[in-house]
């Protein structure tokens, strides 16, 4: 077997990185206490910091986004009811059927021709209130849009997706794992986006650095709820604080570097984009898909590995690379071309 070079850069995504050591000693001096009994400092404070730069009356910290997105559903939808969600968001699939299986609702994709559900594909998938129709509990949408490529949903067309659900009764929750990237790459303020949902999940362990958690924001009222459905999902955490410390670093410290890992997505897909035929959607942010003119992902991604860069087969004919804090410009710009010979000899060799 050929060994692996001692360099190998991960792309696989933004959540390889590592706990930094200024985030690791903020970890070990956190202030803590059990968060089921009577409340974890440290995690109160995370807490108080992520509603006010969301705009929210209260955050709940969580153990995994796919916990927080699960919670949401829960406290908006009954058993029996739906929700409308564009079709390749996350909610669909990559949380293991978690709305039906535990909240009892259909999950129902929605996209018209765009690579993102517009605020025209939820109007045309509203069904009219009947004897027979399914009945609609919730809308899910989710900024940046992970399986688009890290695309960034605008303010605008967010507000008319937000209206929508509205003229429709409809709650939204927003899945916003890397509302960061969708903030830092467009401008716009973390509120602005919030206010267009009536819950939002946001990510720490993605490109903010921590190695654990999420967020859901929302009213007092739905996050009243959110947790009795946190506790019941075996989400309830004791000494959180030592979790928490690490979320409260990235978020104070390493939001603004999400720039530097969109600025290293566009260098990857510049150097990629036409090579062997194959095409890169342009990265809004971390994200890079590249579209393969014939299905090789999976010898790309096991002679890329070979090569140094891990990648992964997002489909037969899609590749992912996520970049991210641990993967330098240096690191970046060494990895391209390697990546593109590798894509130009394999699509060569199975076309
Ligand atoms: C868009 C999106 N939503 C939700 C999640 C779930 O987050 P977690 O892995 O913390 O459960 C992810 C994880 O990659 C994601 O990309």
């Amino acid at each position: 077997m050929t060994p692996l070079p001692t360099d190998l850069l991960d792309l696989r995504s933004d959540t390889v990185t590592r706990p930094s050591g200024a985030m690791r000693a903020a970890i070990a001096a956190a202030e803590v206490g059990d968060d089921v009994l009577d409340g974890d400092p440290t995690t109160r404070a995370l807490e108080a910091r992520v509603a006010e730069r969301l705009g929210m009356d209260a955050a709940l910290f969580f153990p995994s986004g796919s916990m927080a997105n699960l919670a949401a559903i829960c406290v908006h939808t009954r058993p029996g009811t739906e929700l409308l969600v564009d079709a390749d968001a996350h909610i669909v699939h990559w949380e293991m059927g978690g709305a039906a299986a535990l909240a009892g609702a259909q999950v129902r994709p929605v996209r018209g021709d765009t690579p993102v559900m517009t605020a025209r594909d939820l109007a045309r998938a509203a069904r009219p209130r009947g004897r027979y129709e399914v009945e609609a509990g919730l809308v899910c949408l989710e900024n940046t849009h992970n399986g688009a490529g890290g695309m960034v949903t605008p303010l605008a067309e967010m507000r008319a997706l937000a209206e929508v659900a509205r003229s429709l009764a409809l709650p939204v929750h927003l899945d916003g794992a890397r509302l960061w990237n969708a903030h830092v790459a467009t401008g716009t303020p973390l509120a602005d986006f919030a206010a267009c949902a009536d819950t939002v999940m946001v990510s720490f362990s993605k490109g903010l650095g921590a190695p654990v958690g999420a967020a859901l924001v929302g009213s007092h009222e739905v996050i009243r709820r959110a947790d009795m459905v946190r506790k019941r999902l075996g989400g309830g955490l004791r000494q959180s604080g030592v979790l928490a410390a690490a979320a409260l670093h990235g978020l104070e410290h390493h939001l603004a570097g999400l720039a530097s890992d969109h600025a290293n997505a566009r260098l990857l897909a510049e150097a990629l984009d036409g090579v062997g035929g194959a095409r890169v959607v342009p990265p809004d942010t971390n994200i890079v898909m590249l579209d393969l003119p014939t299905p090789c992902a999976a010898a790309i991604v096991s002679e890329a590995r070979t090569a140094g860069v891990r990648v992964s087969a997002w489909s037969p004919t899609r590749i992912r690379a996520v970049t991210h804090r641990d993967a330098s410009r240096g690191q970046i710009a060494a990895a391209a071309p390697r990546l593109a010979e590798v894509v130009a000899r394999v699509v060569h060799a199975a076309g």
